[in-house]
């Protein structure tokens, strides 16, 4: 039986990965494809989350379980290896386990260009067939170190994609729709499209927040820490897009009853949307929180205000008050929220903006939160504090919202 085999470290598992073997498949007459997925992958350095061998095994065998493909096998020979495997000794016990198949060994010509480097690579080529195909459009793709009277190359371009370009763009269109509910049910590989999508000082601050927002879920008893810690994880994800871009891709997704927020707050609803549309989130807590960040709104969950307020007190923020709002927020969230709310509004006032400028969710916060929270025994007291100028600046903001 005439078997191809692709090995990589499938992270992950992508359109491309399929595209490639459903063509050589016909194109060589090959009966089956095999998958084996590599234990370590060493080559991907932009990854910064470990997402285990056994993970990205069970992300394509969960796929290829959805989409019905009984022609490839997945193997985990390298994966329980738990160590580096050579091609060579994969291939030699597949060839001693299965002595009358003949083997195909798949490669792209990136890879191919190193081959020569490879252990035991004139073995290889007696144990396999070797099938090269393209992945770049220009420049030659032999290797003058390799006998290539054994070589096949496919020389049509199957599908310029690679797991770097899906997460380091965003390019989550790539992806096959199980493997994107696989990934988004587990939170995989946000923190990797986070650290690769904003300046490394974005990305500290990123970190930052959701371990705020983390132990916030925790000290207010709200169960669910990893949605915390992953909702200060991405909050910020677009933060370094465009604005053009921002405009009209928030534009075009925009929910029925919501408006357009004003430029500051457009980087929230973008990750929220991206999230929900593109990567497949469903829990729309989490969607909530991203989107809220910056205006907060009428309805603030816990969760929403737990992200609200580690974003205002996470590692990088200065100021004099910070160490003293940290240890508030960690004893009254409700209190903290509304006092960093208060003084979100008296900035954008101190930059010019009327309060009925202000975006609609935040003029509802406010009303909600700031006002009608004197009844809470801190907030009064801050409030006592400030009296004066707090009653003179807001009444009339009152009447306005009459
Ligand atoms: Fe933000
Ligand atoms: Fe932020």
């Amino acid at each position: 039986m005439k078997i191809g085999i692709l090995g990589g470290t499938f992270n992950p598992f992508h359109r491309g990965h399929l595209s490639i073997v459903k063509n050589i498949k016909k194109e060589f007459g090959l009966k089956q494809i095999w998958i084996i997925p590599t234990y370590i992958t060493v080559d991907k350095v932009f990854l910064i989350e470990n997402i285990s061998a056994q993970e990205r095994y069970k992300i394509i065998k969960y796929t290829l379980k959805k989409l019905k493909i009984n022609w490839i096998k997945l193997l985990n020979i390298e994966v329980k290896n738990h160590n580096v495997s050579y091609t060579y000794e994969t291939l030699l016990k597949l060839k001693e386990k299965y002595p009358d198949n003949q083997f195909y060994f798949i490669m792209g010509e990136d890879r191919y260009q190193t081959f020569h480097t490879w252990y035991k690579y004139q073995e290889i080529q007696k144990l396999a067939n070797i099938i090269v195909y393209r992945r770049f459009i220009s420049g030659s793709y032999h290797n003058k170190f390799i006998d290539e009277k054994f070589i096949e190359f496919y020389d049509e371009i199957i599908y310029d994609i690679s797991s770097t370009d899906i997460l380091q763009n965003l390019r989550w269109d790539e992806l096959l729709e199980p493997t994107k509910k696989y990934l988004a049910k587990r939170h995989f590989y946000l923190k990797t499209i986070v650290f690769n999508n904003l300046k490394f000082k974005r990305y500290q601050h990123s970190v930052s927040v959701a371990s705020h927002a983390k132990r916030l879920a925790k000290n207010n008893r709200y169960r669910n820490l990893k949605q915390a810690y992953f909702a200060g994880l991405v909050h910020d994800l677009f933060k370094y897009h465009p604005r053009n871009y921002l405009i009209e891709y928030v534009s075009k997704n925009l929910k029925e009853n919501e408006k357009l927020p004003p430029f500051p707050a457009l980087h929230g609803y973008a990750a929220s949307y991206w999230l929900e549309n593109e990567y497949k989130l469903k829990d729309q807590k989490f969607l909530n929180a991203v989107k809220k960040h910056t205006t907060a709104a009428k309805k603030m969950t816990k969760l929403d205000k737990i992200v609200y307020v580690a974003d205002k007190i996470a590692s990088d923020r200065k100021g004099k008050k910070i160490g003293h709002e940290r240890k508030q927020a960690y004893r009254n969230l409700n209190f903290t929220f509304a006092k960093l709310l208060k003084r979100q509004v008296e900035k954008l006032q101190d930059e010019g903006i009327k309060f009925e400028e202000l975006d609609q969710n935040t003029k509802d916060a406010y009303l909600r939160y700031v006002l009608k929270l004197k009844s809470d025994k801190n907030i009064k007291k801050y409030y006592q504090n400030t009296k004066g100028d707090y009653e003179n600046k807001w009444t009339s903001i009152k009447k306005i919202n009459k």
